[in-house]
């Protein structure tokens, strides 16, 4: 079997809003990205996914629809959109829209008709209920942004749920005409001619009927994530949510190769689910296993990277997440020099890679001050706040990094390290973490062992590396990672050539026998 294009391509996450200003607002918009396809093509990738770009009273960021058909005006227009995808295919390059099956804005006309009152034809298209009998929320659950999930509509007297922000109400998608008209939003935009989306926190869709309370999580603890404090047993990943996903996929399947990609954070046992019992949900249900590691450190990359190979259905493809525009940067997780490890982690193992925006240049957290924190996360809990990750794209070392012109102030602030740390200045030294990226994307698509070949990972005696092999047909190659930043050494067996290292600087045949690797080096090696 062939493989297709969403197997053997590399995924670029584009958070629209910081990614080039050409019109002088402050915020990213879509004949930016335009302009920004011939770097993206030199860079390698395959598949850019943009965070949405739809009317939004941008309560949050776009992700509070008011409108599942159109272009917000700060972004540009549906023209605009049509001439993105137009310059991206012909460049080779696919195009992915985030689709919010959840929720929409409490702005979006649905909403509005159905809050008008207890009888409108919409009101079930939401999920509403009848304060407890003290007059409270009619159960336990709580938001993902902190509080109660639910809000009292003072002019209908019951409550409605929104599992985010409260201009987030959520979806009845127990309700057939829901489900109709959003699978008529995806149709909407393949006919466009767009190659597939991401669908937003997919194994939230369906809720208990019943609105059963969750129980409590009594290990939870100030600090830790507000989303942890119970366990939604009863309203997430509920047992007819992979009917809507197969729904969803038979609805793409109609216009051919197209991909549908999930948002799903559930334990691995739960999340192949997400591939459906005869391959017929999502092709790609994202796998975040790289955000909540307990250590990076070699034992436990190796446990949780062979778990999940073992758990893959059959026919399933896998793929790897390493950041995205609601986890700090990589390059803040584990710093600089352990992210171009993991770097080379994540574009040489099997399945599809999504990089996120700026992490090409290892670009960092940036400390947004309190009075200038946009997310809605962030304003509950600063600590949490997202805005840290989505600052703008380092472009060049003019004002502003190159994303807006200079006369502008940014809608979040740029680096402090703009001036060096930029795409302009990277591509003129060959060793940057810039040229690094391009040039693992490059060895993935020229090496079959890599985009296509086999995994295994190697049993050796240094606790601090990682080791394991890729393969196809008769190629062998070993991808050798040292975790910590002291100098190690590894015994393996026979000789190999080193095709590229961390630090870009040597290339040539080793005896494997005796290994070294400097701290924070990682080596990928073809068997000889
Ligand atoms: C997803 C998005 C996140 C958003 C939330 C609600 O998790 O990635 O940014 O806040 O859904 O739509």
């Amino acid at each position: 079997m062939q493989p297709s294009w969403w197997q053997t391509g590399v995924i670029y996450q584009i958070y629209p809003r910081s990614f080039l200003d050409t019109n002088g607002d402050g915020i990213g918009d879509l004949p930016g990205i335009t302009k920004k396809l011939d770097y993206l093509q030199w860079l390698g990738v395959d598949i850019l996914w943009l965070s949405p770009i739809f009317p939004s009273p941008m309560a949050d960021f776009g992700y509070d629809i008011s409108n599942y058909c159109d272009i917000d005006p700060l972004f540009g227009t549906l023209q605009e959109l049509d001439v993105l995808v137009e310059q991206a295919h012909r460049r080779g390059l696919k195009l992915v829209l985030d689709f919010v099956p959840n929720h929409t804005s409490d702005e979006h006309p649905w909403f509005q008709e159905s809050r008008s009152s207890r009888e409108n034809e919409k009101r079930d298209w939401y999920i509403w209920h009848d304060p407890a009998p003290d007059g409270g929320p009619p159960n336990n659950w709580t938001s993902f942004f902190g509080g109660s999930a639910w809000e009292l509509d003072a002019q209908t007297g019951q409550y409605y749920l929104h599992m985010f922000d409260v201009k987030q109400p959520d979806l009845n998608w127990h309700n057939p005409q829901v489900r109709q008209a959003m699978y008529d939003v995806l149709r909407f935009w393949l006919d466009r001619g767009i190659d597939g989306f991401r669908v937003d926190v997919l194994w939230l869709l369906m809720k208990d009927e019943q609105l059963r309370d969750n129980p409590i999580n009594p290990d939870w603890r100030p600090g830790d994530l507000p989303e942890q404090r119970q366990f939604r047993l009863y309203n997430e990943d509920q047992p007819g949510v992979h009917a809507i996903v197969r729904e969803m996929r038979s609805v793409l399947d109609t216009y051919g190769e197209r991909v549908l990609i999930g948002e799903i954070y559930l334990p691995i046992e739960r999340l192949v689910h997400y591939y459906g019992e005869s391959l017929d949900e999502a092709h790609l249900p994202f796998n975040f296993q790289l955000f909540s590691l307990p250590g990076w450190e070699a034992a436990i990359l190796r446990q949780v990277i062979d778990t999940y190979e073992s758990l893959l259905p059959a026919g399933a493809w896998p793929n790897w997440v390493l950041s995205n525009h609601d986890r700090p940067r990589i390059a803040t997780r584990i710093g600089k020099a352990q992210a171009r490890v993991a770097q080379m982690l994540l574009l040489t193992l099997r399945g599809t890679p999504t990089c996120y925006y700026g992490d090409e240049l290892g670009m960092e957290n940036v400390l947004v001050p309190l009075e200038m924190i946009h997310d809605p996360q962030g304003k509950e809990y600063p600590a949490l706040s997202r805005d840290h990750a989505r600052t703008p794209m380092q472009w060049d070392t003019s004002a502003n990094a190159g994303f807006s012109s200079s006369h502008v102030t940014p809608w979040l602030p740029v680096s402090e390290d703009y001036r060096t740390n930029n795409v302009s200045v990277s591509r003129k030294n060959i060793r940057s973490f810039l040229m690094f990226t391009r040039t693992l994307i490059e060895l993935r698509r020229l090496l079959p062992a890599l985009k296509l070949g086999s995994y295994q990972s190697i049993e050796q005696d240094n606790p601090s590396c990682f080791v394991y092999q890729r393969g196809y047909q008769k190629e062998r190659y070993l991808v050798v990672l040292n975790l910590s930043d002291e100098k190690q050494v590894l015994s393996l067996t026979g000789k190999g050539r080193v095709l590229l290292t961390t630090y870009m600087d040597f290339e040539g045949t080793r005896d494997l026998a005796e290994l070294y690797l400097r701290g924070n080096e990682g080596l990928l090696i073809e068997i000889l």
